[in-house]
């Protein structure tokens, strides 16, 4: 029996009397569907779709409803085998069984086929019409940690610099894209990887929350700091998501940059990267996150003997309105 025939045939439910097959529904409701076990169309979708109860919250309903009609569709569209269903359910249970606090595989797996990044930008579609001068988003990542500590403005997030680790000073303005005033006391979160490739929480031979910091800007909105040049790197290819990439003949790479959360009293805050203008892979990086307005260019740095190149990076937010 395939992994399908449960449902097709009606063996999820009971064989009434009436010759109709009883699908147990939502909430403990049955769902009555023709003896004829016709599941292919959209009779049957609706059927689904109607099975929820009176007490599904509306944002709920809209959400599932569309999502069982979508998926259905797809699965009529591409004819789709019960082996082909069952290897996806099985990378879905694989991604929950390698995730932890350290890593996020399902998330990856959304990564790869570019939905965070549709996220990311239905989200800020509201912010980026306001037709002001606002720092672009882009997608927060797995890697972000909740606990990053803060640091003074003008030190370094670099602890175990790489012998290929090129030291970079970045600095910049944070202000209201309303104002055009500084934001004094704004929180600039940064993380970025190393040059293997691996962020601290992958790598038992960086310390604890190296390449990651909290800055406060200061009295006139700006914030300092020290880290590294970035540098492209694989995203982690030793599970579904890997797999996936390998199945649809892509690489794994993304272009050098550097991760921010730019929060701010009163404003929107905003998840953003940024992206060495002079990297590879900004054409195809694997996650879909590289947009306008988010290429910096680094330029060598004069008479500073902890870093070779520089960065300027001012940030302007959106006014919090809600
Ligand atoms: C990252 O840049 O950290 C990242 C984003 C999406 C998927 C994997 C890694
Ligand atoms: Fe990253």
């Amino acid at each position: 029996m395939g992994a399908t025939d449960g449902i097709i045939n009606g063996t999820n439910g009971t064989n009434s009397t009436d010759g109709t097959n009883s699908v147990n529904g939502v909430n403990g409701r049955a769902a009555e569907v023709p003896a004829t076990g016709h599941t292919l169309g959209q009779e049957f979708t609706d059927l689904v779709i109607k099975s929820m109860g009176p007490k599904t919250p509306p944002r709920i309903r809209t959400v599932m409803g569309s999502f069982i009609q979508h998926i259905h569709d797809f699965a009529r569209e591409v004819n789709l085998t019960a082996d082909e269903w069952m290897l996806g359910v099985e990378m879905i249970n694989a991604a929950g069984k390698m995730s932890d606090n350290k890593r996020n595989e399902g998330q990856l797996m959304c990564d790869v086929i570019g939905l965070e990044s549709l996220v990311d930008a239905i989200t800020y579609q509201e912010a980026v019409k306001s037709n002001k001068p606002l720092t672009a988003s882009a997608i927060l990542g797995p890697f972000w940690r909740s606990d990053t500590p803060t640091r003074p403005n003008g030190t370094t997030i670099t602890f175990d610099t790489p012998e290929d680790g090129v030291v970079a000073f970045m600095t910049g303005q944070v202000t209201s894209a309303e104002t055009g005033e500084p934001l004094v006391g704004a929180v600039v979160d940064v993380w970025q990887a190393s040059t293997n490739g691996l962020y601290e929480q992958q790598d038992a031979a960086q310390q604890e929350h190296n390449l990651r910091g909290k800055f406060v800007t200061d009295a006139e909105g700006r914030y300092s700091f020290y880290c590294l040049r970035p540098t492209p790197y694989p995203v982690p290819g030793d599970g579904p998501a890997g797999k996936l990439l390998d199945l649809m003949d892509r690489h794994h790479w993304r272009p050098a940059h550097i991760h921010l959360i730019i929060e701010a009293e009163g404003h929107k805050a905003v998840t953003t990267q940024i992206f060495d203008s002079e990297s590879k892979y900004l054409e195809d990086d694997s996650v879909f996150a590289v947009k306008d307005g988010l290429t910096v260019n680094f330029v060598p740095r004069k008479n500073d003997p902890k870093a070779a190149v520089q960065l300027t990076y001012d940030i302007s937010l959106a006014l919090d309105t809600k």
